[in-house]
């Protein structure tokens, strides 16, 4: 059955979910690296597609900028279309210079400013979590693969522009490496609703500097991701 923000049938997705935040990402995995994809849900342009990939059944679908936008695709996939894995794929900032640009990010946990998971759990501080089956294949299938990952801790914050100043201090004191928008709210509905979730992030800029990855540069750092993320969802 159709949800309020999916159109697919039932049965359309795989039991592995990919989820890029960009729609158009979404659809340029699906053409690049799907065998057969067809797109399944288009409700506001965030395209969804089942194909195969080494002949494995598999999916890739968007979920949109932000905890509340994540939250709900994951929630649907999960409760409505029986999904049992999600791997987020995406990008991040680095909070610290000893992280570097292009590098690989694999978020064990998922800090945040938001209030999603008090509001899940009786306003006390829920650790958001990979599943760890999923992340340990990812770390394994990068090593596999010869890439070098760093695995940690992210922030997943409400606010793109306007940080708190001190925030980045905060951050890089409590060993949270780097900064994205979704993973808190993607391992808490893994969580409330059983289902799997883990993230894959490539490094895009350097906050503190200012540096930011080229286009070239993060076509390279994507594909070196999706790499790792493909090999991984079908293990
Ligand atoms: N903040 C939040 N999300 C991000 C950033 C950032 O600096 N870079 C890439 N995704």
């Amino acid at each position: 059955m159709a949800t309020p923000h999916i159109n697919a049938k039932d049965g359309a997705f795989a039991e592995t979910v990919l989820m890029p935040g960009d729609p158009l990402r979404a659809q340029m995995i699906a053409e690049t690296f799907l065998e057969g994809a067809e797109q399944v849900t288009n409700v506001r342009n965030v395209f969804g597609y089942t194909g195969t990939y080494k002949g494995k059944r598999l999916s890739v679908m968007a979920h949109g900028m932000g905890i509340p936008s994540a939250s709900i695709y994951t929630t649907e996939l999960v409760k409505d279309y029986g999904v049992k894995n999600i791997i987020r794929i995406g990008s991040c900032g680095a909070v610290t210079a000893d992280i570097k640009l292009r590098e690989l990010f694999i978020a064990m946990g998922a800090s945040t400013d938001s209030k999603v998971n008090r509001m899940r759990f009786n306003d006390h501080d829920y650790a958001a979590i990979a599943d760890y089956t999923l992340l340990r294949t990812l770390v394994d299938t990068a090593a596999e693969q010869g890439k070098k990952v760093t695995v940690g801790n992210v922030f997943s914050a409400d606010l793109f522009y306007g940080v708190q100043p001190n925030m980045l201090d905060v951050l890089a004191k409590m060993q949270v490496n780097v900064i994205e928008m979704e993973l808190a709210g993607i391992y808490a509905v893994a969580a409330q609703y059983g289902a799997r979730a883990a993230g894959i992030l490539t490094v895009s800029d350097i906050i503190p500097t200012g540096e930011a990855t080229s286009a070239e540069e993060r076509q390279t750092s994507f594909r070196d991701m999706m790499e790792v993320a493909l090999d991984a969802a079908i293990k």
